[in-house]
């Protein structure tokens, strides 16, 4: 069923390092022409259930030590039923394979938005346990995966597609993925944007090549000129918040409601402490979570 993928849309920088100097097992090449970019995209078939599409399966899953959100997204109306998880955590990586299992998904892609500070990604862990899977994360996040992905490429699963915009700020990696923008993709579009845009809040920028200038920037430019109706799913939050929409924050959020002078006042006077496990995390998360060359 794997070789049913084919590549097509997505130009995916791969990985120079040892694990990765081959296409992966899932991908097939449809030009000869393609020895760092490929394309990919799935075969569609013909039936399906959900509340955004009638092929999208989503799952918005809560890890509550980090208060992160894991989200798990599949194209249901494909044979394999091909899924990606974006920004697994390791603590909940045997709760989101059971989920994949049970719902009879074949997960091809474990996706950052980018280099986690709070929390240990699942993506290592994910990976040593279903060797199929790809990790994907930013170029320019640094860290190590199987998958580079850059602003304007496109990660196919079935016949979805989420793209990637580049919204750096929070650190110098992160990206927002955003489901497609086409009458056959989930509507409204939702977008996944990590820590730069939370709900009435953002990621702190004091840490990981932040700057509060790029943050307002990539906020204004690469997600508040989405459609007014986008959901908007972060990777964190702490007062109970599951979804927001583009309108909303740009209504509502105290600080990107704010003109950039006020914006970079506001962060720089936060005052927050020492990230407790970045230390810990930060290391981890630049080689997929787990500190071995194999991964
Ligand atoms: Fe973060």
């Amino acid at each position: 069923m794997v070789q049913m993928l084919r590549l097509q849309f997505v130009r995916v920088s791969l990985l120079a390092s040892k694990s990765s100097t081959t296409l992966p097992l899932n991908l097939t090449p449809i030009s000869t022409q393609l020895p760092r970019t490929t394309r990919l995209r799935s075969q569609m078939a013909s039936y399906s259930t959900s509340s955004h599409s009638s092929k999208l399966l989503f799952r918005q899953l809560f890890e509550k030590e980090s208060s992160t959100y894991t989200y798990l997204l599949a194209d249901v109306s494909h044979p394999i039923k091909p899924a990606v998880l974006i920004d697994p955590v390791d603590r909940t990586v045997d709760r989101d394979l059971s989920l994949i299992h049970e719902l009879g998904l074949k997960l091809i892609y474990a996706m950052n938005t980018h280099v986690h500070a709070d929390h240990v990604t699942g993506t290592g862990l994910i990976k040593s346990k279903v060797p199929d899977v790809k990790s994907v994360i930013s170029k320019a996040s640094g860290a190590t995966a199987d998958l580079y992905v850059e602003p304007g490429d496109k990660v196919s699963f079935g016949d979805l597609f989420l793209e990637v915009r580049a919204t750096p700020g929070h650190t110098l990696g992160c990206v927002t993925y955003v489901t497609g923008d086409a009458s056959d993709q989930p509507q409204p579009r939702m977008a996944f944007t990590g820590d730069a845009l939370l709900i009435r809040g953002c990621g702190r920028t004091d840490f990981q090549g932040g700057s509060s200038e790029q943050l307002y920037k990539s906020v204004h430019s690469q997600i508040f000129t989405l459609p007014k109706d986008t959901f908007i799913y972060p990777a964190h939050d702490y007062k109970g918040f599951t979804v927001s929409t583009v309108e909303e924050e740009m209504k509502y959020n105290p600080r990107l409601t704010k003109n950039e002078e006020t914006f970079k006042n506001i962060m720089a006077n936060l005052n927050l402490s020492y990230p407790k496990m970045i230390d810990v995390a930060v290391p981890a998360n630049l080689v997929c979570g787990i500190q071995s060359k194999a991964i």
